[in-house]
This record gives C-alpha cells, structure tokens and sequence, in this order.
C-alpha cells in the first residue's frame, strides 16, 4: 500500500501577516480558489490507497475540511498535542501504518506545477523505496539558499546529504554543479524509516513510540509529547543514513516560505500585476505607488500591513514571535 502522509504542523510564521496561527498559510486559497493544502490532498489523490495528516489540535478541523474539498473519503489524521518536529511526526505516521507500507512524506504548504512530472517522479521514487532506501526529491538550485538542505548527487545516488549550510558553504554547493535542493519530500518504507531512525536517534524513535501508544483516538498525550527530543527528519536521518537515494524532480517547485519565494514564484509565472517598479504588493486591496525605493514588498492584510525588504523576507518570523510573546 502507497500512504501520502501530509505534514501540516507549521504556521508559516515568516509569512505574517498573511498566515496566523489560527489560519496557516497552507489553508488559506493564496493562488485561485483552492488552498495549497487542497492541492497537495488532490495531486496525490489517485496515486495513494490512503491519506494520513499529521497536524495539530488548532487545525485538524481546517484539514478535515480541506479534504472534504479535495474529494479524498480515505484519510486518517493524527493530531500532535504540540509540534515535536519532523523526525517525531514522521515516526508517528511510519507506526500507524504496516512495515512494508509506502510512505510518501509532503509538506502541505508547496507548490508544485507539472503533474505530470510529478507523478513520473513519484512512481521512480516508490520503485527505490521497495528497494529500502530512503528516496529525496532533488531540486535543481538557483541560487546559494541557506534555508534549505542540499544533496550531493550522482545519478540517484547521494554523496552526502547537508541540511542548511551557511552562505558560504551554499555557495561552494553551487560552483561545484553536483548538488541539488532537498525539497522536503520523501518516500520510504515505514519500516526502513523507523530502523534508520532506531540506529540514529533511539530517544526519539522510543519516546514517539511511548506517545503514539497512549493517544486517544487521533489525539498523542501532551505529557508523553513533551519529552520527545524536537529534531527535523533532516538533521535526525537523512544527514546520517547510507541509504539514501535521489530522485530529481523535472516539476516545478517553489515552498513559499517567505515573500521572497512568492516574488520568485510570481515573477517565474509572468505574473506582473504584482509588481510595480521592482516592488511587490501581497494581499492589498488599495492602490499602492512606490516612489524612490525598490526591492520592497507591501503586504495588507484587514488588520495589518507590514513592509520591509525583499532581503529581509526570512527575518519576518521574528515579528511573528515579538507578537506571539507580547500576547
Ligand atoms: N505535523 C508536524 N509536526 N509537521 C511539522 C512539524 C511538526 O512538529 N514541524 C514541521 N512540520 C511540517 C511543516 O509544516 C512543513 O510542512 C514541513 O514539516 C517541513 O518543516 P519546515 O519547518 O518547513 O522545514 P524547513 O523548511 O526548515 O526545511 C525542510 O524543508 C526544506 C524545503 O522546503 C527541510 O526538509 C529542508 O531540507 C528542505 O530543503
Ligand atoms: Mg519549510
């Protein structure tokens, strides 16, 4: 069996004001009608058996709803008492399901275009998974990100796998030619995943065990939640294992992490109503004129405005945190 687990346990702080925490970026219908999660239920919709959403108490009813939307009946949902990152939401999946089930493991927050190619890189993907490794989707960098993992390929085979390197060890990524973006999509084998993870991070893989064991129905204890250790699948297993493999992705892609990557995207689509004199205008309703400055971005929302400099996109988490704190 194929299960498409959706990760959708962040609130994509670096785009206040824009996404809350009572309305996460991946519900909200930013591109046309549908939510980015909507989309991310429907794209995989007629490749899985099944759909499982790893989430949280303040948005498995949002989930719920988007899947309604998405057309997908089959789902189950495991609702985290509070975020423990990656590695433990991934290992909650892996153990609701059989060993030998397919896991294909996506953020709910992306956005992919070619469907096409998507689904030609999945099923490369679910073919190295039988063969128990641990398969990444490879993106073709543009530019030395420090917000993201890089994968030093051959082939489909992995050299090494580094997760956000500093400026200059990305750039070094970049003029060697052979590395490739992590995207944040993975498949395996619920069982190649969990002993990866027992010869890596035993703590995590025990305390995640302990936790899923005393849920009530889909909801994980907060107390047992509380003493797993908090590390991304990234750092946890895919920087360690020899078995992973690449699969490089012929889709496009953006993970919309910050106004900087909506430009990008945005620019990318042709879309220039966006746009005025090299700057960019998120969400307002008025007409905005920019005079004597560039590289901005103005984003309105009913209840707030922010603007600051497209360079300064991934600090905006920052404000997101100010604010929760003050509260
Ligand atoms: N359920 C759940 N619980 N989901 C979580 C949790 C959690 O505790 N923590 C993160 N997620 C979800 C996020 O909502 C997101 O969809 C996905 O897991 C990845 O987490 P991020 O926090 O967005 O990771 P990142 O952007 O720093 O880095 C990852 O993605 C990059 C590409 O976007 C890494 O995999 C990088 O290597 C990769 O390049
Ligand atoms: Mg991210």
């Amino acid at each position: 069996r194929i299960v498409h687990v959706i990760l959708s346990g962040g609130v994509g702080s670096r785009l206040w004001p824009v996404s809350r925490k009572s309305m996460p970026k991946q519900y909200i219908p930013m591109f046309g009608e549908k939510s980015l999660f909507q989309l991310t239920a429907e794209r995989s919709k007629s490749l899985v058996d099944q759909t499982l959403i790893v989430g949280n108490k303040d948005n498995y009813l949002l989930s719920q709803a988007d899947l309604l939307r998405a057309g997908v009946g089959n789902f189950t949902e495991i609702i985290e008492a509070a975020p423990r990152n990656t590695a433990a939401a991934i290992a909650f999946a892996a153990l609701a399901v059989q060993p030998d089930d397919i896991l294909l493991v996506t953020p709910s927050d992306h956005i992919i275009t070619d469907e096409k190619a998507y689904e030609a890189a999945l099923t490369e993907s679910i073919e190295l998974a039988k063969q128990g490794y641990l398969v990444t989707f490879g993106i073709t960098p543009i530019k030395p990100e420090t917000g993201y993992g890089y994968i030093e390929y051959n082939g489909n085979e992995v050299i090494s796998f580094r997760e956000k390197p500093d400026a200059t060890t990305a750039q070094s990524f970049l003029d060697a030619g052979n590395f490739l973006w992590n995207s944040g999509m993975f498949c395996f084998q619920a069982g190649t995943f969990l002993a990866e993870l027992e010869a890596f991070e035993p703590e995590i893989l025990e305390k995640s065990k302990t936790c899923f064991a005393c849920r009530a129905e889909s909801f994980l204890p907060e107390l047992e939640t509380s003493q797993i250790p908090s590390k991304s699948i990234d750092y946890a297993v895919m920087e360690r294992s020899s078995k992973i493999r690449v699969v490089q992705a012929r889709f496009g892609w953006s993970d919309l992490g910050s106004f900087e990557s909506i430009w990008e995207h945005w620019e990318g689509q042709g879309e220039t109503q966006h746009f005025k004199n090299n700057n960019c205008v998120v969400g307002s309703k008025k007409h905005v004129e920019f005079l004597g400055v560039d590289n901005l971005v103005l984003v309105e929302t009913e209840d707030a405005i922010l603007v600051l400099s497209k360079n300064n996109s991934q600090d905006v988490k920052k404000i997101y945190e100010r604010l929760e704190v003050e509260k």
